[in-house]
């Protein structure tokens, strides 16, 4: 399957920010633009505090609304967390897994991550895997074998049925809030070691199903450019999703 075969998906990642009040008129003039979302999906992954009032403004919408992170087991003396079902619960469909900051700010280890994975899969929660090397693993040489350490940590427990459910994230942990952006020849090479790497884990057909995005620092002006790249099938993006008048022309890139 090609990149034309799969379906562009433009994620905003709001992080710890925003307030009630605006993450609700965020969601009612992005739905307002949205269409019928055939050509492009469109979700925002929103604190969780606000996931139930965010989801509601959204249904009826083709925008999919997650949450940020999960916890694998589904009850239990776990404080602080939250199981895939009260995501689900609340009108979530879809959850980020390993994002850099749970990573690097909060110590989750990638023995977690496989664990995750297969329950959010098992809740029907559409998991984003992110994954991405920091910039001494970049400067050491070791940006592929981060990858492919993170990539079987994620697929521990992934069967080839299930791989078009899972998205893969590439976020380059220097490039996340940086303004600083990896090159085309950097994207399009991760990218290709993604890929590769599936292909050999769930087979070149269920490898051709799964969206790759890229994330850190994706703006209105560069939105195009890195969406023209190779093996490039969406956008995870951070800040410039806090605001219509910057995510407007990023899941407007082609216009
Ligand atoms: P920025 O777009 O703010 O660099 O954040 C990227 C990111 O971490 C999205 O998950």
């Amino acid at each position: 399957m090609t990149n034309a075969a799969r379906k562009p998906y433009i994620a905003g990642n709001w992080k710890m920010n925003l307030d009630r009040a605006r993450s609700l008129d965020l969601i009612k003039t992005i739905k307002g633009r949205l269409g019928d979302g055939g050509d492009r999906e469109v979700a925002f992954f929103a604190p969780a505090i606000y996931l139930a009032d965010v989801a509601a403004v959204a249904q009826g919408s083709p925008l999919g609304i997650g949450g940020q992170n999960i916890w694998y087991d589904s009850d239990g003396a776990f404080t602080g967390e939250l199981a895939p079902r009260m995501l689900r619960e609340v009108g979530a469909d879809r959850v980020l897994i390993g994002h850099s900051e749970r990573r690097q700010v909060f110590g989750e280890p990638n023995e977690w991550m496989g664990r995750k994975v297969r329950a959010s899969l098992d809740t029907d929660l559409l998991p984003i895997y992110c994954i991405g090397e920091t910039l001494d693993e970049r400067k050491a040489n070791r940006t592929d074998r981060v990858l492919k350490k993170q990539l079987e940590a994620g697929f521990e427990q992934v069967k080839t049925v299930d791989a078009h459910r899972l998205t893969i994230a590439y976020e380059p942990v220097w490039a996340i809030g940086t303004g600083e952006t990896a090159t085309t020849e950097q994207v399009e090479a991760a990218h290709r070691t993604i890929r590769k790497w599936m292909a050999q884990r769930v087979g070149e057909e269920a490898t051709g199903t799964v969206r790759i995005l890229y994330g850190g620092s994706v703006k209105p002006t560069n939105a195009k450019e890195i969406m023209a790249i190779d093996d490039v099938d969406g956008l995870l993006v951070g800040g410039a999703s806090l605001q219509a008048d910057t995510f407007l022309p990023i899941i407007e890139y082609d216009r």
